[in-house]
């Protein structure tokens, strides 16, 4: 039955308990035991008194130890005085079951816990969904709480043949944890549940964690890699410029780890509320939430790349974007008329910036309404944007949530059409929710969980949109923002929760809802962090059924799940090197929660850009997977062209790359929308073997094959850029450089972002065009980057970039390279390419023939000194093409 003081119950049967006894009432806690307070070391302590003005009276009053530490790590949590001891008994697990896929069990709390309601008797859930993801849920059997309704989860039933997990309680039934079969690390270990907590408006449970090499938890602006030295995270979404320890727009309580081993697992707790995670050097994680249930998915890899997979199986892949949406995006707030707004495209055009895609920001409404445009400053806004079309363009508006609410009856259909339908946001009294955002009295605000807010939204939407056809809607604010309560706040439980977690804000409604607005799929201390995913969803469905082509959102606020409906930014970062910097870290995260078309305002949002940074931030910008260029109002222009000559020069030259990789960066994007790949992937990701990856956050990948290092200051000589054990081509010199895993001084210039070719891949490519339609246009031509056994694979994806649903109209083709030859393959579709070009790369000997298909083929070239093999005019016709070449 024991198997190391534990009892495995996906093994033995026979576990199985008394029912509880109910206690009426909850004693208080007993005094801590001083002997055991002892014993616990400073990193391990599990904090007992996380609100302020702790003291060892109220401490002790908890049933805790109260004993000094020296630590200040300023806003960070430090050590704590007040802490748990171990082993406290706060719950029992009584009764527990196997059941078919699962254990069941309930856990009585044995006294009384500090917060208000704690829930007595509780029930876990162990559900084994598969071989490699397991959910632990734990409910209030006697009361239907509060489960966030996003992300839409659609599992298959339960079905496993052998699982990489073991799920197994305590021997003395105090804690439970789950190990990976295969060497028993502890993916997770809540083995001690003493600061276990299921109160109605507090909940705490802790997990300590098998290494440090921990990654998501968002969104904030930080490093790739968490801190695990006393660091927290507070979700709740919020509108705060990124800034250091600040909640800010989404919420993804999700991380991966990578474990000493290198295997890699996922844990995503499935909740709603505001909640503060920290992480401590033992280490650990604790997560405290104020509401809903805890839902913990766990995924067990064991490569990074199938954790999150395993993960999206249960959020939901990404939507697959439209192929324009890849191109580069212009926008400001603050081009406040349409004669402003030409000029700006105009001049970016005329100096040769590839712009795809013309947006206005709220400038273009009138009076700040959304569904209206300004009659006189944008006078003949339809025809430009009809225009636009005609030159192969698209144009996207920014969309706020919240509409006016003080037009006289018959004079704003938004607040007409939305009053007779019920559908805005409604106070605690249920008259409609009054707030102020951009409109100049007052502001309601859809309730996107309402019944008929998909007809509401769309109609909407629809009705603007015969009006001006825009291509793409910009959901912002939609945290949701809010600056004023003209009619106040009630006093509630809410409002003021008996926790208060560590947000950016004296109250949970500051620049929100108040707490007790109702929403019709619950009250908004809740549904808050959902607002923008709730928009999203009915944005994203009412745009593809208005364009009858697939739709393209770019939301502020997330959350998880969010990527099956858009897109995201990020939102209104300061145009510093340093936050040029984080942004990486910030894309990164994005890819890890399964949104993988992101990207930060290009030349920073907040105050002034200059040309270098600037120029630097246009050329990595070129390769965020969203690239807009974007800036805040009352600010100096930064669209490339008014830069200057060197921003522009580093602009072209950087985003005629991004054309001409965009077949490449396509079929990412279908890689991951089929299979939840990512597309700008961390190296760790990669590459979860070589432990030098974990920390790099100054350079990614795209897929597998490509690396980018961009330059993150003004002008340095050269950089030193990670090049993982293998070979690696320079992309502008196409040179070979066999790493050993190690570092290389890149030299660099002021035109120029570093880039590198992966060995062992095959890219598509096309022509650096000026719009996205032409590059879709042009013919294909691969770059085999061969790896040291003279191998290389990649596949190719192409379809008509715009239809929702592409059946089977859509061209997959294969490439295997292997010394001398390369075969391509149509794997799907009939192959419409005219002909494509190979460039093989690291050719050493001289190539004298080169046959397709056994016929000699006469049109290549082989460069010496580049060591490269151009071969041109390939007609691929049949299913399978062989080409040789020696
Ligand atoms: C806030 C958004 O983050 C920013 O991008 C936008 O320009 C302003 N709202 C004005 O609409």
């Amino acid at each position: 039955m024991r198997n190391g003081g534990f009892c495995v119950f996906i093994l033995f049967v026979s576990c199985v308990f008394a029912t509880p006894t109910k206690l009426g009432g909850l004693l208080s806690p007993p005094r801590a035991d001083y002997g055991k307070c002892h014993s616990v070391n400073l990193n391990d302590r599990l904090d007992c008194f996380p609100e302020k003005n702790a003291n060892q009276r109220d401490c002790e009053a908890r049933g805790c130890c109260w004993m000094a530490a020296n630590s200040d790590l300023g806003d960070q949590p430090s050590i704590p005085y007040c802490f748990f001891q171990p082993k406290a008994q706060s719950y029992i697990f009584r009764d527990i079951k196997e059941v078919s896929n699962g254990i069941e069990a309930t856990l009585e709390r044995s006294y009384k816990s500090h917060y208000p309601r704690d829930v007595e008797v509780i029930k876990l859930i162990a559900t084994y969904h598969s071989d490699d993801t397991l959910q632990i849920k734990v409910i209030d059997p006697s009361n239907q709480r509060y489960e966030t309704f996003f992300p839409e989860v659609d599992l298959p039933p339960p079905s496993t043949t052998n699982p990489l997990y073991k799920f197994i309680i305590a021997d003395d039934k105090q804690g439970f944890k789950v190990l990976r079969k295969s060497d028993n690390t502890a993916v997770f270990d809540a083995s001690d549940l003493s600061n276990f907590i299921y109160s109605d408006q507090f909940l705490q449970i802790t997990t300590k964690l098998p290494s440090e090499n921990i990654y998501g938890l968002g969104e904030q602006r930080k490093r790739l890699k968490l801190s695990s030295e006393w660091s927290e995270l507070t979700l709740f979404n919020h509108d705060a410029a990124p800034m250091a320890h600040v909640n800010i727009y989404g919420t993804h309580p999700f991380y991966l780890l990578i474990e000493k081993s290198a295997n890699a697992h996922g844990v995503f707790l499935k909740n709603s509320n505001a909640m503060d995670l920290i992480l401590q050097p033992t280490p650990s994680l604790t997560y405290r939430t104020i509401g809903g249930i805890l839902d913990f998915y766990i995924f067990l890899g064991p490569t990074p790349s199938d954790v999150l997979k395993q993960y999206q199986n249960v959020i939901g892949k990404p939507k697959m974007p439209p192929y324009w949406s890849l191109g580069f995006h212009l926008c400001r707030w603050g081009i406040d008329s349409l004669e402003n707004t030409k000029q700006v495209l105009k001049r970016n055009l005329d100096a040769g910036i590839p712009v795809e895609v013309q947006w206005n920001d709220l400038d273009y409404m009138d009076n700040q309404n959304i569904f209206t445009y300004n009659k006189n400053k944008f006078n003949g806004l339809p025809e430009f944007v009809k225009d636009l079309h005609n030159q192969g363009r698209r144009y996207v508006i920014l969309i706020d949530p919240g509409l006016s609410g003080s037009e006289a009856p018959g004079t704003s259909l938004p607040y007409d059409r939305g009053l007779e339908l019920d559908v805005f946001v409604k106070n605690s009294s249920g008259n409609v929710f009054i707030g102020k955002v951009w409109n100049p009295i007052s502001t309601v605000f859809p309730d996107f969980t309402h019944p008929n807010a998909y007809v509401y939204w769309k109609e909407m939407l629809k009705k603007f949109h015969d009006i001006v056809p825009f291509d793409g809607a910009w959901i912002d604010m939609n945290e949701p923002s809010n600056n004023e309560f003209p009619f106040g706040c009630p006093q509630s439980d809410l409002e003021s929760p008996p926790y208060f977690p560590n947000i950016d804000g004296q109250y949970l409604r500051t620049k929100t809802f108040s707490m007790t607005a109702q929403q019709h799929k619950g009250v908004h201390y809740n549904v808050h962090n959902l607002f923008g995913i709730s928009e999203a969803n009915i944005t994203s469905r009412a745009m593809s059924e208005i364009l009858n082509e697939r739709s393209f959102i770019i939301s502020r606020s997330t959350f998880a799940g969010y990527g099956r409906y858009g897109g995201h930014w990020g939102g209104d970062v300061f145009s510093t090197w340093d936050e040029l910097r984080y942004s990486i870290p910030h894309l990164l995260d994005f890819s890890l929660f399964g949104v993988p078309l992101m990207g930060s305002d290009i030349c920073g949002f907040n105050d002034n850009s200059n040309e270098d940074l600037c120029n630097r931030w246009m050329q990595l910008g070129a390769f965020y997977p969203f690239s807009r260029n974007h800036n805040s109002i009352n600010l100096r222009d930064q669209d490339p062209a008014a830069m200057g000559s060197q921003v522009i020069r580093s602009s072209i030259k950087a985003l005629n790359i991004r054309y001409s990789l965009l077949p490449y960066l396509y079929t990412l994007f279908w890689q991951a929308h089929k299979d939840g790949l990512t597309v700008a992937r961390p190296l760790m990701v990669e590459f979860p073997e070589d432990a030098n990856t974990y920390d790099i956050d100054t350079s990614f990948l795209w897929g597998s094959a490509l690396l980018i290092a961009p330059v993150l200051e003004n002008d340095p000589q050269s950089i030193s850029v990670y090049l993982p054990k293998g070979v690696w081509y320079n992309y502008y010199t196409l040179e070979a450089l066999q790493s050993g895993g190690q570092s290389f001084d890149v030299k660099t210039d002021k035109d120029t972002i570093p880039l590198f070719l992966r060995g062992g891949y095959v890219i598509p490519t096309g022509s650096a065009a000026k719009t996205t339609k032409e590059v879709r246009e042009s013919p294909l031509k691969l770059i085999v980057s061969p790896d040291e056994l003279g191998r290389a694979n990649g596949v190719y994806y192409n379809d008509d970039g715009v239809s929702v649903d592409v059946g089977t109209k859509y061209t997959l083709l294969e490439f295997n390279a292997c010394n001398g030859k390369l075969d391509i393959t149509i794997s799907h579709g009939n192959n419409s390419l005219q002909s494509l070009s190979a460039l093989i790369l690291g050719v050493e000997e001289d190539i004298t023939s080169v046959k397709v298909d056994n016929t000699y083929h006469q049109n290549f070239v082989y460069n010496k000194n580049a060591k490269t093999l151009l071969i041109e005019d390939l007609q691929i016709k049949s299913e399978s093409t062989i080409i040789r070449w020696h």
